[in-house]
């Protein structure tokens, strides 16, 4: 007879120690490698502010990240926390002292390249090109210690208010806003104990082709995926979390769609 998932207390435990201790190692590699395996995302800042010649830096590693064609689809709207409640209404989380938001953005090269007419294909490339970019910026903030978060939606911050934010900062058409880059000094306890648990690397990486199914290692996984949101989201959990995320995505999906269907005018 199979114990009711609820009660399995062995499995449980296994997947609440998993949340603690199954960090990549690190500490015997060159440091940017480390950097990568260690970072971790942050949920408390100093509020200590970001020194110019810091912040240059960072937006440099963003520019000058590879993208499709070197087209660099991207634009990097920076606030510290004053600015981010003045315009977005709502406080940058965490007592951050600066974000970076990263838009994919096919506004500037529509002014200089004549448009294909592929805007899903471009829009796709645009979202790719941003992303590789805002984690190019995260490591070379991590790399000068500081902390980071990427954020799209605590706090108004990305693609999930995309809406409301195309409108607070007068987005021009073809300028999707992703995410927020969070960058400050950590302050105590900012970064959680808890490790947010990987997939094994069975199940996500194929040598030479597509990984076989690996539904014991899924459920390990998806195991400390409920442990953990229970320990990190009391009230809601992994579920409450899924449901408000649906529930903000039904606006979304109407933005998207009217952007490509209106934006790019066939
Ligand atoms: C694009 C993107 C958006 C994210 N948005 C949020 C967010 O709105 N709120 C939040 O608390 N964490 C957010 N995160 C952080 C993820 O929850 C976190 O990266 C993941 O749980 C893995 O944890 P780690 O970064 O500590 O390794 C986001 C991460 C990414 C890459």
């Amino acid at each position: 007879m199979s114990i009711p998932e609820h009660l399995d207390i062995l499995r449980w435990s296994r997947a609440l120690k998993g949340l603690f201790t199954e960090k990549p190692p690190v500490g015997q590699s060159p440091d940017l490698l480390d950097r990568i395996l260690d970072r971790r995302s942050c949920r408390r800042f100093t509020g200590e502010a970001v020194p110019s010649v810091h912040l240059e830096r960072i937006l440099d590693a963003g520019r000058f990240a590879p993208s499709t064609a070197n087209m660099q689809t991207w634009t990097f709207i920076v606030m510290n926390s004053a600015q981010w409640k003045d315009v977005l209404g709502a406080a940058l989380p965490f007592s951050a002292p600066l974000g970076i938001m990263v838009c994919a953005d096919l506004h500037r090269a529509a002014g200089v390249f004549h448009d294909p007419g592929a805007p899903s294909t471009l829009y796709t490339m645009a979202v790719m090109n941003s992303s590789i970019a805002a984690m190019a910026m995260c490591l070379a903030a991590e790399s000068m210690g500081y902390a980071t978060i990427m954020l799209s939606d605590d706090g108004r911050t990305g693609l999930l208010d995309a809406p409301h934010i195309r409108r607070s900062l007068r987005l021009p058409q073809r300028v999707l806003p992703l995410m927020t880059l969070v960058v400050g000094k950590p302050a105590k306890g900012g970064i959680r104990p808890v490790v947010p648990p990987r997939q094994p690397s069975r199940a996500v990486v194929g040598m030479g082709a597509y990984p076989a199914a690996d539904a014991d290692g899924m459920q390990r996984w998806a195991d400390k995926m409920r442990v953990g949101g229970r320990l990190t989201n009391l009230r809601g959990g992994l579920q409450g979390k899924i449901r408000y995320y649906s529930e903000k995505m039904k606006p979304l999906e109407q933005l998207l769609r009217s952007m490509l269907l209106e934006e790019f005018p066939s």
